[in-house]
């Protein structure tokens, strides 16, 4: 059915008269819905617009040409030319405007409050302004939720003050520090700067510190609120600026005594909204119809498509690709290109760049480009109006990412990315009645859906031992802060009487969760910290090792089958990474991510460099597994599971998971189990397992586990598809 609407959407394409006719009807169309008010269901009638917006666009157009012309011929006069129009850009940017009044308020109050619709130039402007209007300062420090908007921005900012990514203005992110001596304007993520008061408690070298996006709420943005709020009291030569857009501004007033709110009068075009008459059963597939139908249908402007995450978004590239290459010539050039933020940065670049003439681009992005980053030619935005959320189960302390319905306050947020340069349209692939009546007005702060396990010791360290005092804009459940205290307790971090203990103090050195962290720690008594090393990075890169194209997914699958070690994931990655070499040619051929390797090496690097500072010796078990898998399991005993009837039960909640499919121990079953992570898909899955002996347990954490609720109480009566495990042997 779908196949059929695209060959009719492809023929009235090539019959131009035709599609005039369908045209002017379908505008009527279009306009008696407009009176009556009514939505459409256009993901199966294409629909059409009026051409108002060519003008806009073509000089839009016309500008990134230019700039596209002089970045490929970088003469001298061609480099004045990018730079004069980079400088356009600047001045044409709502806050622009204001820049005198915006100052003439920083320098009056101690912390400020910013608001503005995304895009506007608080991210990239408001730094260059600091920096032009008082030279000399110290540091100035802009804090992002994400990655990606970090190295991004930053990479901007660095090109309209022309100066070197790196010097003067740089970014840090995590495992990745792009900053130098020269550095005065750092962007990083509200992570990172967390972790400099570990070094410096006062952020002494900052005289600006801007808490940017804190309308996202993440976690750390969160907790940056209450140390910066309590900072500023004995600093009052330290200015803060919280930036937003438009949303819960008031609130951020409020907690910091009612702080001014400076507000940048948006420009918005209309955006005209759509919703789909009945839910769609596959939003993917409606998705990639739905942007073949723009692209055929409607007037030039790009197209920005909000998914969940990095398979969503590869498999709807691949079809849109797919689906093109078969309409061939048929139709004009689409320009299919996604953003997520484990792409690499010469990937991400790309989504900047200025869509080619006659072309038509398409950015298939997670909710980073929600407000985090600004992709200038966006006409149409497609919203099937989910998110991935971190869900967080303070009873079982379990930690899961499910996608859900994403709020109406992030839909109108997307909405509002089709209306920056010309009235635009937002394609809503839900209905209205969902709309209203199924989504939440506006989301759940991070820090009351999730592990504060890190965010509690690191508070520690920094000598904050009341933390239900603490001053939260929003505080988290009580029972997740309680099982947090708890589980540090069990790590080891804390004593009894909640104080941080030396472990602990070795703990919060790395830059890494607890459990994680102590199972590096751990290394270093079962001797082992060589292979556990390079096991913690291998986690890090987040289930990206793997390559399975899904045209070649026998190969890619038996190609995984060669590094398959006895004993599960954990040992399977280490092998990949031990075999690996450093060329692109090994990775291709083994089906492996070149590029998550590289990473994985670099996060390698840098935890070994960590090492000396937390006294850890790097030496190797050499080849025998047991120790290794005993560091896994003194960090990760809390994620134990036991074989039972149709799946695995956790030992502590009784709560049934399943092994992931893609797991090596998928056959094999053992009757104990430690997960890295669980995932909620169709179900609870566990990924990345190793398997354990029951007896570790109590030799780890023995304040923890009782022998009895380890004893196998339904050995007999349990279906084994292997032979006795090497517990029963030994
Ligand atoms: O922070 P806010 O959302 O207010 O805006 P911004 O991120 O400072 O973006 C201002 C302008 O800079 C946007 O119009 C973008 O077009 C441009 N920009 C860009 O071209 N490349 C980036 N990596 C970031 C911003
Ligand atoms: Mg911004």
């Amino acid at each position: 059915w779908e196949e059929e609407r695209l060959k009719t959407a492809s023929l009235s394409f090539g019959a131009k008269k035709e599609r005039e006719q369908g045209m002017k009807q379908e505008q009527e169309k279009y306009q008696l819905i407009l009176e009556e008010d009514e939505m459409i269901d256009f993901v199966s009638s294409a629909i059409t617009m009026k051409g108002t917006l060519s003008e806009k666009v073509g000089s839009t157009g016309f500008f990134l040409f230019v700039s596209c012309f002089s970045f490929c011929f970088p003469t001298l006069s061609q480099a004045e030319l990018k730079k004069q129009s980079m400088q356009e850009v600047r001045r044409s940017l709502p806050i622009f405007p204001y820049r005198e009044d915006l100052l003439a308020a920083i320098h009056e109050h101690q912390i400020l409050v910013i608001e503005g619709e995304t895009g506007s130039g608080k991210t990239t402007q408001i730094p260059q302004y600091l920096t032009a209007s008082c030279p000399g300062t110290r540091n100035i420090g802009c804090t992002q939720p994400r990655r990606v908007a970090a190295m991004s921005v930053a990479a901007r900012v660095a090109q309209e003050m022309s100066v070197k990514l790196g010097n003067e203005v740089g970014y840090s992110i995590r495992f990745e520090d792009c900053t130098s001596e020269r550095t005065v304007l750092k962007y990083m993520t509200d992570g990172m700067l967390l972790r400099e008061f570990l070094t410096e408690p006062d952020l002494a070298s900052y005289s600006v510190v801007i808490i940017d996006e804190a309308h996202e709420r993440t976690l750390h943005t969160d907790i940056l609120f209450g140390l910066i709020k309590d900072i500023a009291r004995f600093r009052p030569d330290l200015k803060v600026l919280v930036a937003s857009a438009t949303l819960d501004t008031e609130r951020f007033s409020c907690f910091f005594d009612e702080a001014p709110v400076f507000r940048i009068p948006g420009r918005r075009f209309p955006v005209d909204i759509y919703y789909t008459k009945a839910p769609e059963a596959d939003y993917l597939e409606a998705c990639v119809v739905s942007v073949l139908q723009i692209h055929i249908t409607q007037s030039p402007g790009d197209i920005l498509v909000f998914l969940t995450g990095q398979e969503e978004i590869e498999a709807c590239c691949e079809m849109l690709q797919e689906r093109c290459r078969r309409l061939g010539s048929k139709i004009a050039e689409l320009v299919v290109l996604p953003i997520y933020a484990n792409l690499p940065s010469d990937m991400q670049a790309k989504i900047f760049s200025p869509t080619p003439p006659g072309a038509r681009k398409v950015v298939v992005a997670t909710n980073i480009a929600e407000t985090s980053l600004t992709i200038d030619g966006i006409i149409y935005v497609i919203d099937p109006g989910f998110c991935k959320q971190k869900s967080y189960n303070a009873r079982t302390g379990m930690e899961s990412l499910i996608v859900t319905p994403c709020s109406r306050a992030s839909a109108n947020q997307r909405a509002g990315r089709a209306g920056r340069v010309a009235a635009g349209k937002c394609f809503r692939l839900y209905t209205a009645w969902a709309f209203k009546h199924e989504m939440e007005e506006t989301t759940v702060p991070e820090i009351q859906r999730t592990n504060l396990g890190n965010v509690v010791l690191l508070l520690k360290s920094l000598g904050i031992n009341d933390l239900i005092h603490f001053d939260f804009m929003d505080p988290p459940p009580h029972e997740t802060l309680v099982l947090a205290l708890e589980q540090l307790y069990a790590l080891g971090a804390l004593n009894h009487l909640g104080e941080l203990t030396k472990l602990g103090r070795r703990m919060a050195e790395l830059p890494v969760d607890p459990m994680l962290s102590k199972m590096i720690l751990a290394s270093e008594q079962y001797k082992c910290s060589e292979e556990v090393l390079t096991i913690a990075a291998m986690l890090s890169v987040n289930n990206s090792i793997f390559y399975r194209p899904k045209d070649k997914v026998v190969h890619a699958d038996n190609a995984r089958m060669n590094f398959v070690v006895p004993g599960g994931d954990h040992l399977v990655l280490l092998n990949v990474y031990t075999q690996s070499g450093y060329s692109t040619q090994w990775c291709y051929e083994n089906f492996i991510q070149f590029r998550s390797m590289r990473r994985a090496r670099d996060v390698r690097d840098q935890l070994e460099g960590l090492m000396d500072r937390i006294e850890v010796e790097v030496v190797s078990s050499q080849g025998d597994s047991v120790p290794i898998r005993k560091a896994v399991t003194a960090g990760y005993f809390y994620h134990t599971a036991r074989l039972s009837k149709g799946g695995y039960k956790t030992v502590k909640h009784q709560q049934t998971v399943y092994i992931h499919p893609n797991s090596s121990l998928f056959e094999e079953q053992p009757r104990w189990l430690i997960y890295h992570e669980l995932v909620f898909t169709t179900k609870e899955f566990m990924r990345q397992v190793i398997e354990i002996e029951s007896g570790w347990l109590l030799e780890v954490a023995p304040h923890y586990y009782k022998s009895k609720e380890l004893e196998d109480s339904s050995n007999k009566k349990m279906p084994r598809k292997q032979g006795k495990t090497k517990e029963e042997l030994g």
